[in-house]
């Protein structure tokens, strides 16, 4: 089964796992990088890490068109339910997980903070891993400082990891490095980084200290771009 992630800028991912399309954090309308249209784009899950608007983005509009099931953290996913109108959830916390058609979808720790787009608490932010029934593995950190429990993420075998490289609220070029060396992924792509002005990052500057500094391979993605995994 082919695996194709696409970059829809900031944090945003398509994932499609044979026919399951997921999206994680999609975040287009306001974003001055998004190439997708939230009226359009496909979904049956939507995963999000955490209740920032920039993470939960469009989730409303496309969970509600689709009728996409949301996998998040039990706060993020009760106020799309009981606020938003998205019907189908499953609610979440670190260490848990849910059986999904493509896979295992489990919820890790992540250093950050969380509160929804109407200043509702949004719970504790999180990391997402798929553990795909073929047996690859993609982790998406979310928004996070770089941690040393990441290192119990590194003996889940991953094969792709999505790391923020923005700084400023996030881990920056210097963190990334060290949670690739605790994480260990065959292959990393940097996000959240050149949205908007505070996050602005040198991307060739970070894929050559991946190359030099680790043993990862380093893709960086154009948004829209994608990645065969
Ligand atoms: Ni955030
Ligand atoms: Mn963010």
């Amino acid at each position: 089964m082919t695996i194709q992630v696409t970059w829809l800028s900031h944090s945003g991912f398509q994932v499609q796992i044979g026919d399951h399309k997921l999206l994680i954090d999609p975040f287009l309308t306001g974003n001055p990088l998004a190439t997708a249209s939230p009226d359009t784009i496909e979904a049956d899950f939507i995963l999000l890490s955490h209740g920032h608007g920039d993470h939960v983005g469009d989730t409303p509009a496309i969970a509600k068109r689709t009728g996409a099931t949301v996998v998040a953290n039990n706060e993020v996913a009760g106020w799309l339910q009981a606020t938003q109108g998205v019907e189908n959830v499953h609610t979440l916390n670190p260490g848990g997980g849910v059986a999904l058609p493509f896979g295992w979808v489990e919820l890790t720790i992540a250093h950050h903070s969380s509160s929804l787009p109407d200043g509702s608490y949004g719970g504790q932010p999180n990391g997402i891993l798929i553990l795909t029934t073929e047996g690859k593995n993609i982790y998406h950190a979310g928004d996070t400082a770089v941690f040393l429990d990441m290192q119990l993420i590194g003996e889940r075998n991953i094969d792709l990891a999505m790391l923020p490289i923005g700084d400023y609220f996030t881990m920056g070029i210097d963190g990334s490095l060290k949670a690739i060396e605790f994480v260990k992924p065959k292959a990393v792509i940097p996000m959240h980084y050149n949205t908007f002005d505070p996050i602005a990052q040198d991307v060739v500057e970070w894929a050559q200290r991946v190359n030099n500094e680790t043993a990862a391979k380093p893709v960086v993605l154009d948004p829209g771009g994608s990645f065969q995994l």
